[in-house]
């Protein structure tokens, strides 16, 4: 398989990691701190079209292909990943969801917004009992005739308070199972929907997570993400594609980590030399590079799967169990190079390692993962 990157793609990443040095690394180790959710560089990634980068230019979208989006995820993740899962959230689960199974309505009155980065958007699947076991909706979306009745908790929502348009996963007809619930999009604002309290998180601590609260919301039928019934299916597909992000997002953690504990090696004396001349640290940083290149190559190769029309299920489920594992071992390695620096906030590499935990975690854990890779090699 050929990665080489077109001209285009390769500008897209180099307008990443220039942003990324640029407009995110200022302040990064602040809005960690002190859990602040990157508004400005939001509204920035917004204007470089990296909120709405596979979307069709005909709907504000930037009309690049999964790679490039692979790309950029990458290079944002390298240096702060709390801004990078916004990039996810609302290319992936919100924006795709909208362009590949919306109405033309939806897509005029929504996704539009969304793509710009004129809003962003959040993905609400997630419940107290309803975490890897995503068919257990408790939320239900009762069906009044041209409107549903929507009550119940969300948890652990990424955009929680920040963004505008919610697509809600909720049970309509309990009875049938996965294939009575159906995908709403939500307003804030809407009567009845509140936003619950801020999650005090270990990593990603920009990120503004939340849980959502909603008490007999009236949301009108023309809300329903396709047919009645498709919300878990819709919920599933986008998921396959979000993984492929969130892949990226770790491999650009592992990346980010890895470089800086190459710098470092290079610099830092110990035995009257510089630290890379000794083997044991040689060596770490010889796996370092040799992981992240595998898993590299899972996450491009996922994203390809997603461009060519391929099934991406399996690659995406494989890219995202692998990188997240390479993110959560490189950093820890990372930190280990830096020695005593690395346990202080200045030399980044402790934040990426806390940063790395949610990629094992969020868009299905590890060993969800691992239940979609063994069904696929599996079933024939
Ligand atoms: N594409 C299309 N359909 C799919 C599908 C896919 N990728 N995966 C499953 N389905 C369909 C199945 O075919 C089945 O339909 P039929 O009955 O018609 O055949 C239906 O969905 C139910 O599937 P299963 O029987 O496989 O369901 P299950 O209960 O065994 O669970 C699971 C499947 C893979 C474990 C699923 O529950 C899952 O992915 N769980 C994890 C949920 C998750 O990722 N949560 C993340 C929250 S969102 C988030 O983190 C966002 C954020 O803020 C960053």
């Amino acid at each position: 398989m050929d990665f080489t990157l077109t001209e285009e793609q390769l500008m897209v990443q180099e307008a990443a990691r220039e942003f990324a040095q640029n407009e995110l690394l200022p302040g990064v180790i602040e809005r960690d701190e002190a859990q602040r959710f990157p508004t400005e560089q939001v509204k920035r990634m917004g204007e470089l079209g990296f909120l709405g980068m596979m979307v069709d230019p005909k709907y504000g979208g930037s009309g690049l292909d999964t790679l490039s989006y692979a790309l950029v995820m990458e290079e944002l993740s390298k240096i702060d990943a709390s801004s990078s899962v916004v990039v996810s959230v609302n290319n992936s689960l919100v924006c795709y969801g909208l362009e590949a199974y919306g109405s033309e309505e939806q897509k005029q009155n929504y996704l539009t917004r969304l793509a710009s980065g004129e809003i962003i958007g959040a993905f609400c699947l997630s419940e107290p009992e309803a975490g890897s076991d995503a068919t257990s909706q408790k939320t239900t979306a009762l069906d009044k005739g041209d409107h549903y009745i929507l009550n119940g908790t969300k948890n652990w929502i990424t955009n929680g308070n920040s963004a505008s348009v919610y697509i809600v996963i909720a049970q309509t007809d309990k009875e049938k199972g996965h294939k009575g619930i159906n995908a709403l999009i939500v307003e804030k604002g809407m009567p009845g929907f509140e936003i619950g309290p801020k999650e005090n998180k270990l990593g990603i601590r920009g990120s503004d997570t939340h849980s959502l609260i909603f008490n007999d919301v009236k949301v009108p039928k023309k809300n329903r993400i396709g047919e009645d019934g498709f919300g878990f299916k819709f919920a599933m597909k986008t998921l396959a594609g979000g993984r492929i992000g969130i892949a990226a997002q770790a491999l650009g953690i592992a990346s980010g980590a890895y470089e800086l504990a190459k710098e470092y090696a290079k610099v830092r004396k110990a035995f009257g030399t510089e630290i890379v001349n000794h083997q044991a640290i040689a060596f770490k940083l010889a796996d370092m590079h040799t992981q992240i290149e595998a898993a590299r190559l899972l996450v491009y190769k996922a994203a390809k799967d997603k461009d060519t029309g391929a099934d991406y299920d399996l690659s995406g489920a494989m890219a995202k169990l692998y990188a997240s594992q390479v993110a959560m071992d490189t950093t820890i390695e990372a930190v280990q190079i830096h020695g005593g620096n690395g346990f202080v906030k200045d030399y980044h590499v402790e934040r990426l390692m806390r940063d790395a935990k949610i990629t094992q975690i969020y868009e299905g854990t590890s060993e969800i993962q691992k239940i979609v890779i063994s069904r696929s090699i599996t079933k024939d």
